[in-house]
């Protein structure tokens, strides 16, 4: 039993959060709004803005625990996959203050994080179970043993699905990251209107750089005849792409877990929030007798409180790092 702070700052958001013996007390994010402009993520800004944020949002998830630093067991932080400089933030920061407080510090694998966001809320998955990791930077078919075993099944052989939304939004001219918004177009528009190639990548991997190369040309294509193309058809278009890109993520799911024969399903990361996805999930669930696992939205974006649950179960197998560990911005898995 113990109490664990966590931070996360792999990418842009800053997040902190404290777990006190397995329960995540609060989750703290500050959304770093400056990417918009650049249509993407500028590493140098999200730096500065991890600075800039890391001690108010761990000063305010302290107090709103109503505990003091001195509470504090051991500091969990995101060591890896993320980006260097951002990664560098957070884990300096966890270093020196739980050296401060003479505290150990847990190193924690965000992706791996991002599948026990399920050990957070009720009700929590039982094992072994299938769990789709589905992110900006990650596409992974997990098979979960417990806490701390996870392998690997399948994964993306080039973009990562979250990449893939937040492309096609780009051709759209819409503004980073346009995941979010392709979904909510997506619910007024018709999903069978377009059709584009999906890449075949054998067992349970898959590809997701052809549908953006695939948008691009229909684009051009039908811009040659009205070059208001994209505006008059914003919503079947967002429809349509989202419709592909589920349909190539449920196909291996449904595969993996027949090969596995388990039907305990979970999906995680950011693009487990979009809502298209969760619907078609829920009708596959009735179909396949799966029972179903979906985080809270909060935990589903990168977020701190997952950091902090993983803290809890690698303190209790006193997997501490080192002072001397330094950022993976390519951790294996
Ligand atoms: O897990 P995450 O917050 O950060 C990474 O670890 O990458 O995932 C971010 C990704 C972005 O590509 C974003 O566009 C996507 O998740 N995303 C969504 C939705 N919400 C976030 N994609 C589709 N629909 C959504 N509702
Ligand atoms: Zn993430």
């Amino acid at each position: 039993m113990a109490t664990i702070l966590g931070i996360e700052s792999s990418c842009d958001e800053t997040s902190a959060s404290v777990c006190i013996n397995g329960k995540v007390i609060n989750n703290d994010i500050a959304t770093q709004a400056i990417h918009e402009q650049y249509g993407g993520v500028v590493p140098e800004l999200a730096s500065r803005e991890h600075q800039r944020n890391i001690v108010p949002i761990v000063d305010h998830v302290i107090e709103n625990a109503g505990i003091s630093l001195k509470n504090v067991d051991a500091i969990a932080y995101t060591r890896g996959p993320g980006l260097l400089g951002a990664l560098l933030v957070g884990s300096s920061f966890a270093k020196s203050l739980a050296q401060v407080l003479g505290i150990p510090i847990i190193p924690v694998h965000h992706m791996k994080a991002h599948v026990l966001a399920h050990f957070i809320d009720e009700p929590k998955p039982t094992f072994p179970f299938i769990c789709l990791t589905i992110s900006g930077g990650h596409t992974q078919l997990l098979r979960v043993n417990s806490h701390l075993e996870m392998i690997v099944l399948g994964e993306t052989i080039d973009d990562a699905v979250g990449e893939a939304f937040d492309k096609s939004a780009k051709l759209l001219g819409l503004p980073y990251p346009g995941g979010p918004i392709i979904d909510q177009l997506a619910s007024n528009g018709d999903p069978g209107r377009f059709e584009f190639a999906k890449s075949e990548v054998p067992n349970l991997d898959y590809s997701f750089s052809g549908i953006k190369t695939s948008i691009l040309y229909f684009l051009r294509k039908e811009m040659k005849q009205n070059e208001n193309f994209v505006e008059d058809n914003l919503n079947d278009l967002a429809a349509s792409i989202q419709f592909t890109l589920i349909e190539m993520l449920v196909k291996k799911l449904k595969m993996a877990s027949a090969q596995e024969g388990i039907n305990q399903i979970a999906i995680a990361g950011g693009v487990s929030a979009n809502f298209g996805l969760r619907k078609r999930l829920t009708e596959e669930a009735k179909k396949n007798n799966w029972e179903l696992h979906v985080p809270d939205f909060q935990y589903c974006t990168d977020n701190a409180g997952m950091i902090a649950i993983s803290g809890h179960f690698l303190f209790e197998k006193e997997q501490f790092g080192q002072l001397t560990d330094s950022p993976l911005p390519r951790m294996p898995f």
